[in-house]
């Protein structure tokens, strides 16, 4: 039978090997028809039972990024939610098919394996991971709002005990080909060139499964059980509540109560799967899952691609610029005035390359990557140059007017200002079509979002290159107008004033962020001024809202230079890098609408501004770039979720 998605081959030892290749795509999915074929496949095997079958992608882009979420999205426009359950059920299904099997069965992890792509992985007797930097494994479902429910809930926990498995399915987090090992997850991690004959060496010997400590045991099917469900509760309601988030608490429960069988909650228990999809986070989340998706797609066919950036100025922004290009495989020129203003952001880059790449080889190369260059001779060869120095125009002025001297015709000319007009640094340019703002967020490794600010003389040539960068380096380009405040700061900025303005009048620090974080904002606003700092909070108060009186509280911090956690004392008082607070009292009815309020008014005004183009991508500005409570979809799709239910 021939196959759409699907590749067979039997070779000399009588092994299977089914080649996943997911037709049309560049990344497997298991979409519905995808499933189907597979069910199908499995069919075939039940008449002519292979000797043994071994799964492996034929994309060179990984194993399986898992369901193809696009369906769950457009469920999530009709709001067909039978549609949803059966879609969620199917799959547990054929998975439980192939974990069924009597013919030995295993999967050659090349690449990713997330969310319904390892649940396959986990649903074979054997898993193989191929140990390169692009293998990772996880069961990212809560992510959406939803639960790994194709076999992950029962499966992953059977395999590596309850704590470890929650772990991963509670958090949403990935582990590499080393960690899967180490876990348990995999049977073995090899490096790419010996992976088909270990896949064929474990085929062949056929060692037993892999089995539970006696400790792991009885925290997964004995007595420990329900206390190991009892502490991930716990442990969950310290960072999500349940009328927020209500999957990481229905992982648990379908666990605990029906060892992560789908079909078995009621539908109105709050475990099933109808539960889950039926209430507006997991439609939200998935939208937001849309939303990334959206913003990636503006670079989509442009032909740019760096092979070398320039940046100026080695500060906290120029510091972090460089050294996450370099950590995304860039040549990197780093310029500041000296050798010793530079050095700081060298040895700040080696410490993420530590963290982040554990590997001596890997971290050795990036730092090769990063150059410190005092004399500037980088920006002559560089396709993008960066300029993050001082927030000044008339030295922002002179610096450009040198580098369009020494710049390449074709380069890239970014400011990563956060308040000064592009069109008035561009007067010091012979061509002022050639600046374009990239604008980063602080601190640059976490944030995903870049703002690329077109001012009104930038070309849409270079607007485009600019986005183009800004997908490189793996971080959501969000195309802005150049208006004061740009999409975030603008929007943030009233609302911090807001959280300033209850201060001042006193209401307690704790309170106001309480009110906020009840709304689902991941970190209150009062703390998160002290974050950004409050000189920086002061000069985008003063850029947006310029009529607007400043706080007192806030003046009085200033002229004291306490601004915040970089000099340990804010509006908190910040001990090794934690805020000191009191406990919260209850959160006066109103409170948490008027600090939100003024954030959604700003985004209706701003957008109708045309500050960002479309409603969709004004709420991916919001989530992504100032941490809008991701659950509610972003400040346009929630007041449209308000009106719709009043
Ligand atoms: P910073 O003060 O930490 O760093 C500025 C660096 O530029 C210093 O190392 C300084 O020696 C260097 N510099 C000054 N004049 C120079 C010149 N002529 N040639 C080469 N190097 C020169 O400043 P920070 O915070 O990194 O800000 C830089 C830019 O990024 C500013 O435009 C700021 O508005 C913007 N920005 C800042 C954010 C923040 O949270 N700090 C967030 C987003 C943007």
């Amino acid at each position: 039978m021939a196959y759409k998605n699907f590749t067979l081959r039997t070779d000399e030892h009588g092994i299977t090997w089914v080649g996943i290749n997911v037709a049309g795509e560049n990344v497997n999915t298991m979409g519905t028809p995808v499933l189907n074929e597979l069910n199908a496949l499995l069919d075939q095997f039940e008449k002519e039972p292979p000797k043994a079958v071994a799964f492996v992608s034929e994309k060179q882009s990984g194993f399986i990024a898992g369901a193809n979420v696009n369906e769950f999205v457009e469920i999530g426009k009709t709001g067909d939610l039978a549609a949803a359950e059966a879609l969620v059920k199917r799959g547990y299904d054929v998975y439980e098919r192939l974990a069924n099997v009597k013919y030995p069965t295993l999967a050659l992890i090349n690449g990713f394996a997330l969310g319904g792509g390892l649940e396959l992985a986990l649903a074979c007797r054997y898993r193989v991971a191929v140990d390169m930097p692009s293998t990772k494994l996880g069961l990212p479902e809560v992510m959406l709002g939803i639960l790994p429910g194709w076999g992950g809930v029962k499966r992953l926990p059977q395999l590596i005990g309850a704590p470890a498995a929650f772990d991963l399915m509670l958090t949403g987090k990935t582990v590499n080909a080393r960690k899967a090992k180490s876990l348990g997850i995999v049977h073995e991690a090899v490096p790419p060139r010996i992976m088909w004959n270990t896949a064929i060496g474990v085929l062949k010997a056929q060692p037993p499964a892999h089995k539970l400590s006696f400790i792991q045991n009885l925290m997964t099917n004995g007595l420990l059980r329900g206390f190991v469900a009892s502490q991930a509760r716990k442990s969950v309601a310290k960072k999500a509540r349940p009328e927020h988030y209500p999957s990481p608490y229905a992982i648990i429960d379908l666990w605990q109560k029906y060892n992560g069988d789908v079909h078995k909650p009621q539908a109105d228990e709050p475990c099933s799967v109808r539960s889950l999809i039926s209430h507006p986070t997991a439609m939200n989340l998935i939208r937001v899952f849309g939303l990334r998706e959206q913003l990636k797609a503006q670079a989509k066919g442009i032909d740019f691609k760096a092979k070398h950036v320039h940046v100026i100025g080695a500060g906290v922004m120029g510091g972090d610029i460089a050294a996450w290009c370099a950590l995304r495989g860039i040549r990197v020129t780093l310029q500041d005035l000296d050798a010793s203003r530079i050095a700081p952001a060298i040895q700040r880059a080696a410490e993420m390359y530590k963290k982040r790449l554990r590997d001596d080889r890997r971290i050795r190369d990036a730092m090769d990557l990063l150059q410190p260059d005092t004399t500037g001779d980088g920006a002559k060869q560089a396709d993008v140059i960066i300029e993050a120095i001082v927030e000044n125009l008339s030295v922002k002025q002179k610096v450009f007017a040198e580098i369009e001297g020494k710049a390449r015709p074709d380069a890239i000319l970014a400011t990563n200002t956060s308040s000064i007009p592009l069109e008035q640094i561009a007067t010091a340019l012979k061509a002022p079509s050639r600046l374009v703002g990239i604008h980063f967020f602080n601190p640059v490794a976490q944030m995903m979002l870049v703002e690329v600010i077109s001012g009104a003389q930038t070309s849409a040539e270079i607007a485009s290159k600019a986005t183009a960068f800004v997908d490189q380096i793996d971080k959501l380009p969000l195309a802005c107008k150049s208006a004061p405040g740009f999409w975030v700061n603008r929007i943030l900025a009233p609302y911090l004033g807001e959280a300033m303005r209850c201060l001042d009048e006193g209401i307690a620090a704790e309170t106001i962020d309480e009110a906020a974080l009840a709304f689902g904002m991941p970190m209150g606003p009062i703390e998160l001024a002290d974050v950004v700092g409050l000189d920086v909070c002061a000069a985008v108060g003063q850029t947006v809202t310029p009529d607007a009186k400043a706080p007192q509280k806030l003046q009085a911090l200033l002229e004291a230079k306490s601004l915040g956690k970089k000099t340990g004392k804010g509006f908190y008082t910040w001990v090794n890098g934690r805020p000191q607070k009191n406990s919260a009292s209850s959160v006066p009815e109103g409170l948490t609408h008027r600090l939100i309020q003024p954030m959604l008014n700003e985004a209706n005004k701003a957008l109708a501004e045309g500050v960002v183009s479309l409603p969709d991508h004004a709420d991916a500005g919001a989530i992504f770039g100032c941490g809008f409570a991701p659950f509610r979809g972003g400040p346009i799709n929630y007041q449209r979720n308000q009106a719709n239910a009043s």
